[in-house]
């Protein structure tokens, strides 16, 4: 037999295989076994989620042998014939080849004839937002109250182009991007069901580069399969996406936590050696600087127990502000790329500029607190956002930041245990007054800050600010 893609061979067959989407499977569960059929659907979402899948499980649900239901058979004529494409109460059409109106006249001429083979004849339109004005004009009617036996099934991927007039006819279910996770889960379970050996760590990177879309996530799986020779493994897939794989990512973070130039400049070679994308590399660091501040901020928002773990030295060491102020490099980086005498400086630059920038409490990630500073990771001396801050004081001769120590103890302050140091920048100067000149003073209101931050980055506050 010939080779089938992963995404056809593994497109779910029922609802109970499918994955996510549950706010459309329990609606249209509960319709299909209460017999409250709507006449037309309407799925949006992006490429790739699942839309025509769900179609043609409903079109086996609504014509299985067994009767309407939620779960159809799977093993009937009916549902074999729509799993084989060759149903002929199923018409899929594609409304960006078939756009005009004697296209949806043709359609429509069809729909008054009673069914052939099934019980209802399903009208699958596929980026429906492509018909004509004339076409949508055309089918209005027949979409308001369609005769019995017809079920019109709607899918786009830009459902702003649709006039509301059709809108208003149908039942709209959004489908959402398809979270990393699940993503991981079923490329783990095809792997492992086509006796696939693969890494973990690979999964995450495909995951990754499919952006939300589980076909575009098996496409990259076959593709690394064919790479790997049989194998997914990590670097193989990163380098057969040109990414920047997480390890050069962290050793980054971890240099500049310990003030460590040379380190970050080194993970730059190493990268530069590999012909690595630094454009691709800011993004992924902004991408990684999103999910440290996610840690802090919302850690059940990082649904993945070994990225949390991960994560969690991370968000320990770098305090809310700096995270900000570091994405912004990140992301304004890339931007000046293109101004860079070549790639390398410019990321070399941004790095420099992220030390530059950092609040500087020269530890080790992970070693132990500095006796002096009570609870000193490297940049952790200002509050995080997370339980326990107190509001922080002026010019009482302590710095008055208040301060997490190790284990989410919180030091310094008004009130503060005497004997409690303030935290300082590297010149010396008390945590307060580098936060009050640093662009982002946390007492800012925060357009004023994101201005600021804007100008920073771009280099007009930087001589002000770090020195
Ligand atoms: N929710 C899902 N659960 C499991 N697999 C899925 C899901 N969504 C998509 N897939 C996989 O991706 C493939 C393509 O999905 P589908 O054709 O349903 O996407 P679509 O939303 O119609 O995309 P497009 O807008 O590009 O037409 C399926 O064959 C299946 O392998
Ligand atoms: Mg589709
Ligand atoms: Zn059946």
């Amino acid at each position: 037999m010939s080779y089938q893609v992963l995404a056809r061979k593994w497109r779910p067959k029922n609802f109970a295989t499918l994955i996510g989407q549950e706010h459309v499977v329990r609606a249209l569960s509960h319709a299909l076994a209460t017999g409250r059929l709507h006449h037309a659907w309407l799925f949006t979402g992006t490429r790739g989620v699942g839309k025509t899948t769900i179609s043609r499980i409903l079109a086996k649900a609504l014509n299985c042998e067994t009767g309407v239901t939620p779960e159809p058979c799977g093993t009937c004529a009916a549902c074999r014939a729509i799993d084989a494409d060759r149903f002929p109460d199923y018409v899929e059409m594609d409304a960006a080849s078939n756009r005009g109106v004697e296209d949806m006249a043709a359609l429509l001429d069809k729909a008054v004839y009673a069914p052939v083979q099934g019980r209802y004849k399903v009208y699958m339109i596929d980026e429906v937002h492509m018909l004509t004005g004339h076409a949508f004009n055309a089918m209005l009617k027949t979409l308001e109250e369609p005769p019995e036996h017809v079920k019109f099934i709607l899918a786009t991927t830009d459902p702003q182009k649709i006039p509301v007039t059709v809108l208003s006819r149908c039942l709209q279910f959004n489908l959402k991007q398809m979270p990393p996770g699940h993503i991981i889960d079923h490329l783990g379970g095809i792997l492992e069901a086509e006796g696939v050996p693969f890494e973990a760590h690979a999964l995450r990177h495909l995951a990754k580069a499919a952006n939300g879309s589980m076909r575009d996530a098996l496409s990259l799986l076959d593709q690394a399969i064919a790479h790997g020779s049989g194998r997914v493994e990590e670097e193989q897939v990163s380098h057969m996406l040109g990414t920047v794989g997480d390890d050069h990512l962290y050793a980054v973070l971890d240099a500049l936590a310990a003030g460590d130039v040379a380190g970050m400049l080194a993970v730059a070679d190493r990268m530069e050696a590999r012909s690595l994308s630094f454009d691709a590399a800011l993004q992924a660091l902004a991408s990684l600087l999103h999910r440290i501040a996610l840690a802090q901020f919302a850690p059940a928002a990082i649904a993945d127990e070994t990225e949390r773990q991960r994560l969690a030295p991370y968000s320990e060491a770098f305090d809310a502000e700096f995270l900000q102020l570091a994405y912004q490099i990140a992301i304004h980086g890339r931007d000046e790329l293109s101004l860079a005498p070549d790639d390398y400086a410019g990321f070399t630059m941004s790095l420099l500029r992220l030390h530059a920038f950092r609040p500087e409490q020269p530890l080790a990630l992970g070693s132990p607190d500095d006796a002096a500073g009570g609870g000193g990771r490297a940049g952790a001396c200002h509050p995080r956002p997370p339980s326990g801050c107190e509001p922080r004081s002026t010019g009482d001769g302590t710095g008055g930041a208040t301060r997490h120590g190790a284990g989410g103890k919180t030091t310094g302050g008004k009130g503060a245990p005497s004997g409690a140091a303030p935290t300082r920048t590297r010149d010396g100067r008390s945590r307060d007054r580098f936060v009050d000149a640093w662009p982002c003073g946390g007492s800012r209101r925060k357009s004023d800050r994101t201005v600021e931050l804007r100008s920073a980055v771009g280099g007009s506050a930087a001589g002000s600010v770090c020195r």
